[in-house]
């Protein structure tokens, strides 16, 4: 961030403020207004943040008009195309591709902490096995925050890194048994002689009496999600984390709020709530009814997986996933998959409507991810954890950052007050 010459002059009641303007490497301008309550008395008022940036990051930068996502500089699809899952996790954390050597020692720290304490399994147990699986892992993801007391001290870099490490290790685990809890099926331990995605696999579908294969294209096709839902800058959830972490709290169960926060259907949820859209779509000619739904101002519908508060262009994670619906879909022989041509037209029919054109509403990165997982075999329940393992490496990325900037602050928004101002206790006889 360079500070310009420039400054944005603002007149409140006759007192002029000259507020600096800092240019980003990428992106608009930002105007600083640190100062503004102090010397001009005045709040911003921004519902939604949708003009307000909350921190200085180098990590992601998203340009949503042209439709492009970049991880410290790369395009997500030439990461998506080249790279896999625990490189783009070393690009993330570490701000840089890494050699040979460095990637080595990471699968290595990463393999090494795959299992969870023993203990653990009882916080599963303790969940009715009709649980929502998200709702098992804000449980026991903040639960591990009682385990780990050894990696707790967020001014300690060490221990800081541990906790990095154990959070990307241990939530394909996590979230396995998750799932496996709500099938009623036994628990199956990591694997460390398999990758990051075959070892998440295998841990969901295999079982005690018939191990899991991996198919390797399934497998390619996991860990290509996970890199695209790895990261993507300050949405809710990740804002969340920050927020929740910018008091100093305990870094796990600052990551259980992060996945709290996911599971709503206008953000992590909408990848469950997509697919069950398609099914309730079910035929391609009932399509025509729900366009008219989702454009009715009267009607709460929504297109799912349709929106972004950053894109007004196609979401490039979208793209790559459509691609990866067709490969995979392809390759378990269901080309004529239902769901997978209702979302085609769907796509191809809101695309040419000029309620979505004018909108700018393009598919976004849920809306070809549940035709892929529902073929692989997940529950539609499984989506949104699938999601939360994969985003677990951004949410810890941005907290690491955040912490070790030195001109962190607790978060504190301001508000626009619109209550009573004060007035004297009435008795309850009296009211
Ligand atoms: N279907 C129909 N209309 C829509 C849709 C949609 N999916 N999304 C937005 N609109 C309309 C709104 O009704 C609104 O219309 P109006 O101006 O007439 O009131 C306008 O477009 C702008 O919508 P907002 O909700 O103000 O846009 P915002 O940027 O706040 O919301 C959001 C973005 C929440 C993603 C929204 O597009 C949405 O609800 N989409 C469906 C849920 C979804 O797919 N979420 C996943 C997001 S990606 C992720 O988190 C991984």
């Amino acid at each position: 961030m360079a500070e310009t010459q420039r400054t944005a002059r603002l007149e409140i009641d006759g007192k002029t403020l000259d507020l600096p303007i800092y240019s980003p490497t990428a992106g608009p301008d930002v105007i600083d207004i640190r100062n503004l309550y102090s010397e001009g008395n005045v709040f911003t008022y921004d519902p939604g943040f949708t003009s307000t940036a909350a921190c200085d990051s180098s990590i992601t930068f998203i340009d949503g008009a042209r439709g492009e996502l970049l991880h410290r500089g790369y395009p997500i699809d030439q990461l998506a195309e080249k790279s896999h899952y625990l490189e783009v996790c070393y690009l993330l954390l570490y701000g840089k591709l890494p050699n040979a050597d460095q990637i080595e020692d990471f699968e290595n720290r990463v393999t090494t902490h795959t299992m969870l304490h023993e203990q653990m399994v009882n916080f599963f147990r303790g969940f009715r096995r009709d649980a929502h699986p998200m709702a098992i892992m804000v449980g026991v993801v903040g639960a591990m925050s009682a385990f780990y007391h050894d990696s707790t001290d967020i001014n300690d870099p060490w221990q800081r890194e541990v906790a990095s490490i154990r959070l990307i290790a241990k939530m394909p685990t996590i979230a396995a048994w998750a799932y496996k809890y709500s099938t009623g099926q036994p628990f199956v331990y990591p694997r460390n002689d398999l990758d990051y995605a075959s070892n998440f696999l295998r841990m969901c579908f295999s079982v005690p009496t018939e191990d899991y294969q991996v198919n390797p294209i399934l497998s390619r096709a996991m860990d290509r999600i996970f890199i695209l839902h790895a990261d993507h800058e300050q949405n809710a959830s990740t804002s969340t984390v920050r927020l929740a972490s910018s008091s100093g709290a305990n870094p796990l169960a600052c990551i259980a709020a992060g996945i709290a926060c996911l599971w709503g259907p206008s953000h992590g949820g909408a990848n469950q709530a997509c697919l069950e859209m398609l099914e309730e779509i079910g035929e391609v000619d009932r399509i025509p009814a729900f366009i008219t739904r989702a454009k009715d101002r009267n009607d709460p519908f929504r297109l799912m997986g349709f929106g972004h508060r950053v894109y007004k262009n196609l979401d490039p994670r979208a793209k790559v996933m459509k691609q990866s619906a067709d490969e995979v879909l392809g390759l378990l022989g269901v080309e004529k998959n239902k769901k997978l041509q209702v979302a085609k037209e769907l796509e191809r029919i809101a695309l040419e409507d000029d309620y979505f054109a004018e909108k700018k509403l393009f598919p976004n990165v849920d809306f070809y991810s549940g035709v892929i997982l529902e073929a692989m075999g997940f529950n539609t329940s499984m989506f949104t954890p699938i999601f939360a393992l994969s985003r677990t490496v951004g949410w810890i990325s941005q907290w690491k950052e955040m912490i070790e900037d030195p001109a962190m602050k607790i978060g504190r928004p301001r508000q626009l007050y619109s209550g009573n101002t004060r007035r004297d206790y009435v008795d309850v006889e009296d009211r």
